[in-house]
């Protein structure tokens, strides 16, 4: 509180007003209502206007709710209808702690008063932390009315939320609360001056006493009606995969194949120098210049032939020359190598099979002139690949270990993924013969087996569960013993039946809004180690099963096997033509990124994006990252999209 006042915020919620502010009716309105009937304790710290869209309500609540700086109250005006764009209540939901269904039964009661249409409002009210929110109508009268039939039982309540001392508060009774609060004794005469002895419609439980539960085997009567997670933007989600993946595990690993797609846990030194020895690299003759300098041009007697093989090489004497291949190694004592094409034959041994005299035809040879010192490419002990980096199958790395002689490496270990598809609904893709009424053919597991396995994670194919309670948790269970990840889609919520935790289990983006990310504490019977798995639940449709693949379960195989930056590449591309925006939630469209001979990347669109509609992948190797906005993104706009796979060459 500053002062002695409770400090309230007003967040209009009205699309044509947050594109032009003069249109708002609602805001002064309340702020009239604070000022006239608020008994002078009351300033209105904060207004704000934002569209009809859940991220941007959340934030301005959370703003004013979260940290020292706590309002005392926020009420919101609009969006609480039954209308497509109305999401109040979906937006302000999740973000209350304690629910006052008290205060939405009277708030309906006052308007329901005046018209019987007040029962097509869908209030919310509760505290967050320590402040109290309220969600009116968006006309001016109604949101007025609603404001008018509570706002002065609202001290109260925002001083106990705030942490006072209820005792205190308390002192004295419900008759002294009346009287500070200005109010008759009667609850109808409270909440409406013509509400005439109605006390509107009651509640006779409290919602802590009410029966919820995601348990599958509580049955669906008893299951949540509307989704208890909050929903959070993709980044939000992607955060909370990064804090809740288990850290990497670093293993000792053979320098082989095997180690392709691994990343390095700690820098790599050579063993060994490279070349290991002094080598030429030029056909021609090793030569020794003499104590005193300069090596004289003249005619030589050959003593010995160096080839490229490993074995021991007689030490060269004063005046002598060495015939020398590329790559062999200098005899002992020799100081440069001059090349065949500055020499001539003299004479050949008897048998004439050997040069036995070769002529040097320059004194101009220095010494060192075409030797590879040893260690000129790679010193014993220096750093050749560096922590962090990765062993391609395409970037030479294998074959820089190889030739320092590195046997085994550091690495983080690989996480190994599993795919389990639930319902008895799902049919095994390839079963032979028609589908029986309401069977679907399971199109989602091989298709992610051959996603994870194409990002380079062994994938273990956990077959179909069946939606019973029991046969599901066993699968898993057994399935925790030899996988890291599990994903299984179409399935119900997991928490429970494993006792683990779910960090989100809603994300606003199209598609891919019901995707659940949760972690589940697994001990190791070998080791008796405690260890956590991790588990996501996509969304059963085949292109939102892809989708959040991408965007959620492969940032977290890349965290958990120490890969950065985590997730898919990042491009900017040019539209070939307009894109629709969804009006709420962050789209990811499925594209062809095609390279065009101008250099530039253009984002083709496969057709309908129909979540359910596989096809849409077809050819697809990108996934265009759309703004929830209005209306549309014209042809030539620039977007990013993130590359799954190779891109297109077009000319
Ligand atoms: C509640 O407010 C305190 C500070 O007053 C803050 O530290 C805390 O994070 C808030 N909690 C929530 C859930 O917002
Ligand atoms: C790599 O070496 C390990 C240990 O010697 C062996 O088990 C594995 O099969 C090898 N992998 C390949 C691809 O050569």
């Amino acid at each position: 509180m500053s002062g002695n006042k409770l400090r309230a915020a007003i967040l209009i919620i009205s699309e044509t007003a947050s594109q032009d502010l003069s249109t708002d009716k609602c805001g002064p309105i309340l702020q009239d209502v604070f000022r006239d009937d608020g008994g002078d304790q009351w300033e209105v710290a904060e207004t704000k206007i934002v569209p009809d869209s859940i991220l941007d309500i959340q934030s301005a609540i959370k703003q004013w709710s979260d940290g020292e700086d706590a309002l005392n109250l926020i009420v919101t005006s609009g969006g609480t209808g039954f209308a497509v764009k109305d999401q109040t209540p979906e937006a302000v939901s999740p973000l209350i702690e304690k629910h006052a269904p008290g205060l939405v039964h009277g708030m309906l009661a006052a308007s329901l008063a005046v018209t019987p249409f007040a029962l097509m409002s869908r209030p919310i009210a509760g505290v967050r932390n320590k402040t109290l929110i309220l969600t009116l109508p968006g006309s001016p009268k109604g949101a007025k009315e609603n404001l008018q039939s509570v706002l002065k039982l609202l001290p109260h309540a925002c001083v106990q939320a705030a942490g006072a001392d209820s005792r205190a508060i308390h002192v004295g009774g419900v008759k002294k609360l009346e009287e500070d609060a200005g109010v008759p004794s009667g609850a109808a005469s409270v909440i409406g001056s013509k509400t005439e002895g109605h006390a509107g419609p009651k509640a006779h439980t409290k919602p802590e006493d009410r029966p919820q539960s995601n348990d599958p085997s509580a049955g669906p009567t008893r299951r949540h009606r509307t989704s208890p997670y909050p929903m959070l933007s993709v980044d939000e989600a992607v955060k909370l995969i990064e804090q809740h993946t288990p850290p990497p595990q670093t293993i000792l690993a053979p320098v082989n194949e095997s180690l392709i797609g691994h990343i390095l846990a700690a820098d790599v030194h050579a063993a060994e120098s490279v070349p290991a020895f002094r080598a030429s690299i030029v056909d021609g003759y090793a030569i020794k210049h003499p104590q005193s300098g300069k090596f004289e041009k003249g005619t030589y007697p050959v003593a010995l032939v160096s080839h490229a093989q490993a074995g021991e090489v007689q030490p060269l004497q004063d005046g002598q020359i060495a015939r020398i291949t590329t790559g062999a190694p200098l005899p002992p004592g020799a100081t440069a190598v001059v090349m065949v094409e500055d020499t001539v034959l003299v004479a050949k041994t008897a048998d004439r099979a050997e040069e036995k005299d070769v002529e040097i035809l320059t004194d101009a040879v220095r010494p060192g002139e075409n030797v590879r010192e040893v260690g000129s490419d790679v010193q014993a002990g220096d750093v050749i690949l560096r922590k962090g980096e990765g062993i391609t199958a395409h970037g030479g790395e294998l074959g820089l270990l190889a030739s320092v002689g590195t046997a085994e490496v550091l690495v983080y270990r690989r996480p190994v993924v599993g795919v389990l598809s639930t319902g008895d609904e799902i049919v095994p893709h390839d079963r032979p013969g028609a589908l029986r009424l309401g069977e679907v053919r399971d199109t989602n597991r091989p298709t992610l087996l051959t996603a994870a396995r194409n990002a380079g994670f062994r994938a273990v194919d956990l077959g179909i569960a069946s939606d019973k309670p029991g046969t599901l948790e066993t699968t898993l269970r057994t399935a925790l013993s030899t996988v890291d990840l599990i994903i299984t889609t179409g399935g119900p919520t997991l928490e429970r039946s494993l006792g683990g935790t779910i960090h989100f289990g809603r994300v606003s983006m199209k598609p891919g809004k019901p995707t659940t990310f949760a972690t589940v504490p697994f001990k190791d019977p070998g080791t008796g180690r405690r260890e956590t798995r991790v588990v996501f639940s996509l969304p059963g449709n085949p292109a939102s099963a892809v989708v959040t693949f991408h965007l959620f379960v492969l940032p977290s195989l890349h965290y958990a096997a120490g890969v950065r930056p985590v997730g898919l590449p990042r491009v900017m591309v040019t539209l070939e033509a307009e894109v629709r925006l969804d009006a709420v939630r962050p789209e990811y469209h499925r594209v062809v990124v095609v390279a065009r001979g101008d250099g530039r990347l253009y984002a083709r669109s496969t057709g309908m994006q129909r979540s359910s509609r596989i096809g849409s992948f077809r050819g697809a190797n990108g996934l265009l990252c759309l703004p929830a906005g209005e209306g549309t993104l014209g042809k030539g706009k620039k977007v990013e999209a993130l590359l799954m796979g190779q891109v297109v060459g077009e000319v």
